[in-house]
């Protein structure tokens, strides 16, 4: 959610910053900016809208001359989209210049008091406060301003600041907000994420909450809230650029369908030793897990929808009951928790600010944590009790894809270790099992085989003008069903609801009519009676249905329009191979309409806001 790039080196600063923020632009991209410090002092160019238009504007970044810079991409929050709205913002003098992300809570007391003092602020961003405030706060001294501002602010903040004084200096600070400092040779950053500055360096310090950042191009000196200087050791990220590059791809998000096979098996073989599981080293004693009166599964979006399937899995396999919540419910929800409960925090970024509020109201109650997580050393991980890595590699296009598929991944690890400890599963099952999860990436690469992809392909260009899908299933494929909605509706905005396929009978099928598209999950045998029951009702009144199924539900032909099957796999794996169909169908779909796949209208990654 917004993104933020800085540069300090021997280098022009604009063009490197514009390969940073086109590699954050999924974060945010409503409008762009970037100031440098030059001869003349700073210069500024904003852009509203993508990116390319701040590629146009400067030149390529030829306009803005000079070492030192910071640039933001931006999701709008207070404020339109607009050049005005859009960071860097200038104090009254224009010898600062700052980019923010997160929100300042008390913006409106402090521009009130600032205005009064004669500041006149151009935006309606609750972020220009920061310029204004650091022009009154500064008095020759500039870590001594950065201390006194971060005392005035309330709410989330990064920051990244260049100050015509200092032409050879980038500061930056923050708090519940990420950024990270990355160490190059005669240059550094700062970076909103890892992924900005990856092309050019792999060790990052991670700044943190209230501390202070002041770069030059040979070194970086960090300060705690008082001002006192402090030692931060840095760390490698081992993720190749490639891997955060579309590699031939048209987009990002069918690059990343296609990275599934490899995250798979990243995400699970090196968990697997032999018939055992290895959680990195993460144990539950037989007597803490048979204490417990429950599991809670918190996620926003995909990462709630992967915690529905574990929470079906683990209840079945561990006898343990799970709930499930949003996690901008949870943090509001007075929630009953304490020792006794297990709370298992899921997060791709591991930045999302509900899911990270859920996690710190979990532990002040006395619950034990454990998140899984994609991004190593982001909040979430560094704060949860245990952390289990899922190795799905830099996810760029908004709508997750491998993100959530390791993320089931990673619970099914979970919820087979937590069984094996209470004993509630027996020896031949939890090998089956075990051995289905460890072949899922064969079974994902199958499904990307050119004539796998072109039927489906083929049957999302027929479905291409539908307005409204509805995704039906029971159990594990209920689950799936929610995932494919919204897979469906972000990247298309075709409008998409998922139902529990018994529970379309109590209301929903009143809006079914002719050719009215329903996707039907059948892959779960046991329950084939009575989805077949469901899929018939909505047959029968001349809606459209075309089935997702395993090989062995494959009667379901005689009442459906269209059938994709899946690999053959357990029943209790298969939400993990139908996600693929269903991300594949919606990836199609929204071409065929002509929208913009990667970056969907009104949406961002990493919603760092509550
Ligand atoms: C949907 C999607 C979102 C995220 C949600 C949580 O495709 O990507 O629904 O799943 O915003 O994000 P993380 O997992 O980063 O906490």
């Amino acid at each position: 959610m917004c993104g933020i790039i800085g540069y300090i080196g021997r280098e022009q600063a604009a063009p490197v910053m514009l390969d940073g923020l086109k590699r954050l632009e999924y974060r945010g991209y409503d409008s762009s900016g970037m100031a440098v410090v030059g001869d003349d002092g700073i210069n500024l160019c904003k852009a509203e809208g993508k990116i390319k238009k701040l590629v146009e504007k400067t030149n390529g970044g030829k306009n803005l001359v000079g070492v030192c810079g910071i640039g933001h991409t931006r999701w709008a929050t207070h404020g339109a989209p607009s050049d005005v709205n859009s960071h860097p913002h200038l104090s009254c003098d224009g010898r600062f210049a700052i980019v923010h992300n997160g929100i300042i809570e008390n913006h409106a007391e402090l521009r009130a008091k600032l205005t009064e003092q004669g500041y006149t602020f151009k935006s309606e961003t609750d972020s220009e406060v920061v310029a204004h405030l650091l022009q009154k706060l500064y008095d020759g001294d500039m870590k001594k301003a950065l201390v006194e501002l971060m005392k005035e602010l309330k709410g989330s903040y990064a920051i990244g600041i260049v100050f015509s004084g200092t032409p050879d200096r980038l500061y930056a600070v923050r708090k519940d907000n990420p950024l990270v400092i990355g160490l190059g040779t005669g240059e550094n950053y700062i970076a909103s994420d890892v992924a900005a500055a990856l092309a050019k360096t792999h060790e990052f310090v991670l700044l943190g909450d209230c501390e202070i950042a002041e770069a030059t191009a040979d070194g970086v000196k960090y300060y705690n809230a008082n001002g006192h200087q402090i030692k931060k050791k840095p760390y490698t990220v081992d993720w190749d650029i490639a891997r955060a590059e579309k590699g031939g791809y048209p987009h990002f998000m069918l690059k990343e369908i296609y990275d599934q096979p490899k995250a798979l098996t990243d995400t699970v073989r090196p968990r697997v030793v032999g018939t055992e599981i290895d959680l990195d080293g993460i144990t539950f004693s037989r007597a803490y897990l048979d204490s417990l009166s429950g599991i809670d599964i918190v996620g926003c979006g995909s990462a709630y929808h992967a915690g529905i399937v574990g929470k079906h899995f683990i209840e079945k396999h561990c006898r343990i009951r799970v709930n499930c919540t949003l996690a901008s419910e949870y943090i509001y929800s007075n929630p009953i928790t304490d020792e006794k409960r297990l709370t298992i925090i899921i997060s791709q970024s591991g930045e999302t600010a509900d899911t990270l509020a859920a996690l710190r109201l979990a532990k002040k109650l006395g619950s034990r944590t454990m998140a899984i997580v994609n991004v190593v050393h982001s909040a979430i991980a560094r704060e949860a009790d245990d952390v289990l890595y899922t190795h799905a590699g830099p996810e760029i296009a908004v709508a997750t894809t491998k993100g959530y598929t390791t993320q089931v991944a990673a619970l099914y690890l979970v919820g087979l270790k937590l069984a094996c400890i209470r004993g509630t599963i027996e020896k031949e099952r939890y090998e089956a099992l075990l051995s289905g999860l460890s072949e899922l990436h064969n079974k994902a690469a199958e499904q990307l085989k050119d004539h796998y992809v072109n039927n489906i392909k083929t049957y999302a260009e027929a479905f291409s003008k539908q307005h409204c899908v509805f995704f039906i299933g029971r159990g594990a494929d209920y689950a799936a069903s929610l995932e494919g909605a919204l897979k469906l509706k972000e990247i298309s905005y075709v409008h998409a609801e998922a139902y529990a396929a018994g529970e379309l009978k109590h209301g929903t099928i009143s809006l079914i009519e002719e050719g009215t598209l329903t996707l039907a999950l059948v892959t779960q045998k046991e329950l084939f009676a009575k989805t077949e029951s469901n899929v018939r009702a909505v047959s029968s009144r001349n809606g459209t249905v075309l089935a997702v199924a395993s090989r062995e539900n494959s009667k379901i032909k005689s009442c459906v329009d269209g059938l994709v099957f899946i690999p053959e796999c357990d029943d209790d794996l298969s939400p993990v191979l139908t996600a693929i169909v269903l991300q594949i169908f919606a990836y199609y779909i929204a071409l065929q309409r002509g929208c913009d796949i990667d970056q969907p209208r009104n949406l961002a990654k990493s919603v760092t806001v509550e």
